[in-house]
């Protein structure tokens, strides 16, 4: 880690009245949650994230598509925030003008203490009806499937996906949706498929908040799915100081007015002890 780059973000930081903490999925590397391709694996490879993320599969496969959501929400379940999420959410008790945005569909960093980071992306965990006032779940979602970790061993359920070469014409874990408590609509996963535009809220607050941060901190992320990247450029634009911490190279580079190369569970908690 370069001290002299981290003490002059720290020095930054410690000013900063408007923080903005963007995170992609480098943050949650560390925890042990996978991104979203790194997740095909097992049975689960034998699909493209497209067969498995967009309307059109949950229309022709419903059962397919909740079936590989609830084993991402059952993975995430069983990982633990980590330093980095830590830090971040140290980040908002230091400046209360701080907001979290994440592309992130786990609920790290609301498990770490972060009050309402807003999530680009959508959450394994608000699904939603497929009606048209997309009415909330509030129903029970399951518990992991009796046959991961029914023993009483939660690193079973890492040891119960399927082996696609045993089985290779068997298909992914299929279960069924449950149906709308408002309207007995199909209740899909929340998160933002392919194809589909960003929760309407979460990107407006996220611009706003972009707009008028004097830091954005751009952590583990690549930048280069859009519209969420198009963030660390409004917020140089419209002056803020741009610290980057990424352990490789990334597209924001360039953008970034400080870059912190490391990881994020490393070069976060050092940050913020430096900055207090
Ligand atoms: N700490 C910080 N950064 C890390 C770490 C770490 N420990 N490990 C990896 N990284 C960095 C990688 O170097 C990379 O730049 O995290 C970044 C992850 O990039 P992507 O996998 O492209 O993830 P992300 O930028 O979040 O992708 C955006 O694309 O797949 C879709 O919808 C999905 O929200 C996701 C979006």
């Amino acid at each position: 880690m370069d001290t002299d780059a981290l003490l002059g973000a720290a020095a930054i930081l410690a000013e900063a009245r408007r923080v903005v903490v963007f995170t992609g999925a480098g943050i949650s590397a560390e925890s042990g949650v996978p991104t979203f391709r790194d997740d095909l694996t097992g049975l689960w490879a034998l699909y493209e994230a497209e067969e498995l993320a967009t309307p059109e599969a949950f229309h022709r496969d419903p059962d397919l598509v909740w079936g590989w959501y609830e084993w991402r929400r059952n993975r995430v379940r069983r990982a633990e925030p980590n330093a980095g999420h830590f830090a971040t959410a140290a980040i908002e008790a230091m400046v209360p003008g701080s907001v979290v945005i994440t592309q992130n569909v786990d609920d790290l960093h609301e498990r770490a203490g972060s009050p309402a980071p807003l999530h680009l992306h959508g959450s394994l965990f608000a699904p939603r009806c497929i009606g048209p006032d997309a009415h909330p779940f509030t129903g029970t979602l399951p518990d992991p499937p009796a046959d991961a970790g029914a023993d009483g061993d939660p690193d079973a359920a890492a040891d119960a996906e399927p082996d696609p070469e045993a089985d290779p014409d068997a298909d992914g874990r299929r279960v069924p949706p449950p149906r709308c408590l408002a309207c007995g609509m199909l209740v899909r996963p929340g998160v933002v498929w392919f194809g589909e535009v960003l929760p309407a809220a979460a990107w407006t607050g996220a611009n706003e908040a972009a707009a008028n941060c004097d830091v954005l901190l751009t952590v583990g992320t690549s930048g280069v799915v859009y519209p969420a990247a198009e963030l660390p450029r409004i917020a140089r634009r419209t002056g803020a100081t741009v610290i980057q911490v990424n352990p490789a190279p990334t597209a924001l580079d360039v953008v970034s007015t400080i870059n912190l190369r490391g990881a994020a569970a490393e070069v976060l908690p050092a940050l913020v002890a430096a900055a207090r």
